[in-house]
């Protein structure tokens, strides 16, 4: 539920660890495949980069379902009308306030989620050499349109930041922000965000050996040895 503004008691823990780690991860990721989008050299950390942020898109689809409260999408997808109503309130004595995300920022959320996937989905397209320049052109556009509303999403961050006085980076990092100690969440599920971690980082020590010790060709070769 909105209020007017954030709240003056303890910090609660707002943000399972799962979201925290999914988040700095996708960054990661997002910010590793723009600097390796250039060369053929890096083609290999781009491709595994992208390959992880869809993976770990996937698994915030799942997450969005299953979740904690504030994770889960119900709690925090609203459509234009709220966002618009949000914003509005924003410049006034009283704006609103939510303990999970906003409903402007969830609308910047929903974007970035299915752009992640599309340009994932179009960058395997142009690997998969499917349609000449097409799918370059569709990928290279799909990746900036996804640069554009980061850049909104960061601004909103630190605009919702300073007008609600409440650090939303760092909430992000330690999952905790003021609010009523009843809407707190009750379990960090730190195992959740632990085994994720893992996941990703056997991926890429598998497809730091390079094309040929690569991911795909090492389940190629398991699933040759089946009989
Ligand atoms: C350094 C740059 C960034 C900062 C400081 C940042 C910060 C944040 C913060 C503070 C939130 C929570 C917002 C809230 O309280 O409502 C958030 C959520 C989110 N951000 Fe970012 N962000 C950055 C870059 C990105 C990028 C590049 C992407 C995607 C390509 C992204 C995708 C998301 C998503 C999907 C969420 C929702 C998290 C969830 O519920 O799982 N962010 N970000
Ligand atoms: C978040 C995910 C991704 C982002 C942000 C991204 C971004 C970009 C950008 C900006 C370029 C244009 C570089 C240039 O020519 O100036 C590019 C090129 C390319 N990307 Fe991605 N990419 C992502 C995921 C992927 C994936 C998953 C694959 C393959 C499986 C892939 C394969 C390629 C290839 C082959 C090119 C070269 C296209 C060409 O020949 O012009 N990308 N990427």
């Amino acid at each position: 539920m909105p209020r007017d503004r954030a709240h003056d008691g303890p910090t609660m823990l707002v943000w399972d660890a799962p979201v925290r780690v999914f988040h700095w991860l996708l960054v990661l990721c997002f910010a590793g495949a723009w600097l390796t989008a250039d060369s053929e050299r890096w083609r290999l950390a781009h491709i595994t980069l992208g390959y992880t942020s869809a993976a770990l898109v996937g698994f915030r689809l799942l997450w969005g379902l299953v979740g904690t409260r504030y994770a889960r999408f119900a709690s925090f997808v609203r459509g234009p009308r709220a966002a618009w109503a949000y914003l509005r309130s924003l410049p006034g004595t009283r704006p609103r306030h939510y303990v999970g995300h906003n409903p402007a920022g969830a609308l910047a959320i929903v974007a970035l989620l299915g752009l992640v996937l599309a340009t994932s989905a179009l960058g395997w397209a142009v690997e998969a050499d499917f349609g000449g320049d097409w799918f370059a052109e569709l990928h290279e556009g799909a990746a900036s349109l996804m640069l554009g509303i980061a850049a909104l999403h960061v601004l909103g961050v630190a605009i919702g930041s300073l007008i609600h006085r409440e650090n939303l980076v760092r909430a992000m990092i330690d999952g905790r922000k003021r609010t009523e100690p009843g809407e707190g969440i009750r379990r960090p599920w730190r195992p959740l965000a632990m085994l994720m971690l893992a996941a990703v980082l056997v991926f890429w020590a598998l497809q730091w050996q390079g094309p040929d010790g690569s991911f795909a060709r090492s389940i190629r070769e398991v699933a040759a040895r089946l009989p």
